[in-house]
């Protein structure tokens, strides 16, 4: 800024300006003028003596000047109020450059409240770009980085955007979600954790912080012994509940097993079925995975049916292969209506618990090809309500860019959603959905 405060000739003592960059400021200047284009500057300054925490500073008037020996290190208070007014009501903001030394606290506040207001407008509906490595820097230091539209360390390709061109980042804001076109679902599968006391005070801290959640579902799948307690700590709020398994019989001599109609009498709404645990480990069966869902659906309930291929099936490119077999056994058998009722969640077996998550851009590619196969089997209208989620180590890092991908509904999340992490992937999905 000290740049077009010298071109605009104003004495601005040791502040860092760039030399060479002044005629080409007084050029900008002039054409703005020419063209009736507004360049607001800053109308005041924090000055000090030192680059340094703790050391003197003061405000002062840029018309003022500012004497030889103290430079300017952040907006003063008028200049933060007046760009916050003219913040106020933007439809796009395109922001490149912080407001000055954010990175010693005590010349940080002008770009901070500039930060907050940019996130202020972003959630009124404003297009908010950030780029350029300090900037982003600047956002991600005040946690906001998730409440702008778009952040880019490339300063250049803010500038190519400026110019008209596309970006594939700012691309992918256009297609934020459309709430309701099917339903997105945030799940929380516990797997074997959590006592009945630890499920009772982790469910307390949900409920008082997305019980209320209407642009998606979420839904927490305890163990058996904590589902009662689950159902009734959730009753009065949006979150339901799921069971981790059941078995496909109605009742009988069926040790340590749970029926469809135990978990109905208790309020239970949904059942995750298929898990690849519960094929690897307890040797679930294509064919005893689609009794379950049959029985499910029979009883009311609404099944989450998992798929996914492991490690080595990828690698020898068996991937849809796979897919497409649990697939065609898990809906074997059922109408239209009840394909309705299902909800898929994509696990890759290789991704599940081992840190390695899919990319949004390989998720993306066996979403679409499961949606593909549905409108094969039974038409696109079927195929295009069916929710599809994606499961294996989802983390607040990584879900912004699976859950903006177009056949992404959600997430089925293990162990990220037995902590904190789990209120985040919902403040993420929230900001997404518009
Ligand atoms: P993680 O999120 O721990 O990888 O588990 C995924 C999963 O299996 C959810 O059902």
């Amino acid at each position: 800024m000290f740049t077009f405060l010298k071109a605009l000739g104003k004495e601005i003592g040791s502040s860092r300006f760039e030399e060479d960059k002044v005629d080409l400021a007084k050029e900008l200047l002039e054409k703005a003028n020419e063209k009736g284009v507004e360049i607001v500057l800053p109308v005041d300054a924090i000055i000090a003596q030192k680059l340094e925490a703790g050391v003197e500073k003061k405000v002062v008037k840029i018309d003022d000047g500012i004497e030889n020996g103290w430079m300017g290190l952040d907006i003063g208070p008028e200049s933060i109020e007046l760009f916050k007014d003219e913040l106020n009501g933007a439809k796009t903001v395109v922001w490149n450059g912080p407001m000055g030394v954010f990175e010693i606290e005590d010349f940080a506040t002008g770009t901070k409240e500039v930060a907050m207001m940019v996130a202020d407008i972003t959630e009124e509906g404003a297009t908010t770009i950030i780029g350029g490595g300090d900037s982003a820097a600047a956002i991600e230091l005040f946690g906001l980085e998730r409440k702008v539209s778009h952040v880019s360390t490339g300063g250049g390709a803010s500038l190519e955007f400026l110019e008209g061109k596309e970006l594939p980042g700012i691309a992918s804001i256009a297609s934020k979600k459309k709430i309701n076109s099917r339903k997105y679902i945030l799940a929380g599968n516990w797997k074997m954790n959590k006592t009945n006391i630890e499920a009772a005070e982790f469910i307390s801290k949900l409920t008082a912080n997305i019980g209320k959640e209407k642009k998606f579902e979420v839904v927490i799948a305890p163990t058996f012994l904590a589902l009662e307690k689950a159902v009734d700590l959730t009753t009065s709020t949006n979150i339901k509940v799921s069971a981790q398994n059941m078995y496909f019989e109605d009742s009988g001599a069926y040790t340590g097993e749970i029926s469809a109609d135990m978990l109905k009498a208790i309020g239970v709404e949904y059942v995750i079925l298929g898990h690849s645990e519960r094929r690897n480990i307890f040797g679930e069966t294509d064919e005893i995975i689609n009794k379950k869902i049959k029985k499910a659906l029979e009883k009311g309930l609404t099944p989450i049916f998992c798929i996914g291929e492991k490690l080595e099936e990828r690698e020898k490119d068996l991937t849809f292969n796979v897919i497409e077999r649990q697939i065609k056994e898990g809906f074997n058998g059922l109408d239209k209506d009840e394909a309705k009722k299902m909800i898929i969640a994509y696990e890759p077996v290789w991704a599940i618990g081992t840190g390695k998550v899919a990319t949004p851009e390989q998720a993306e590619e066996v979403h679409a090809y499961i949606r593909k196969l549905l409108s094969e089997i039974y038409d696109e209208e079927t195929a295009e309500s069916i929710t599809i989620l994606y499961g294996g180590s989802v983390k607040p890092n990584n879900y912004f860019g699976l859950f903006t991908k177009p056949n992404i509904d959600g997430g089925l999340v293990g162990g990220a959603s037995l902590k904190e992490s789990f209120i985040e992937l919902a403040d993420i999905m929230r900001d997404i959905i518009m």
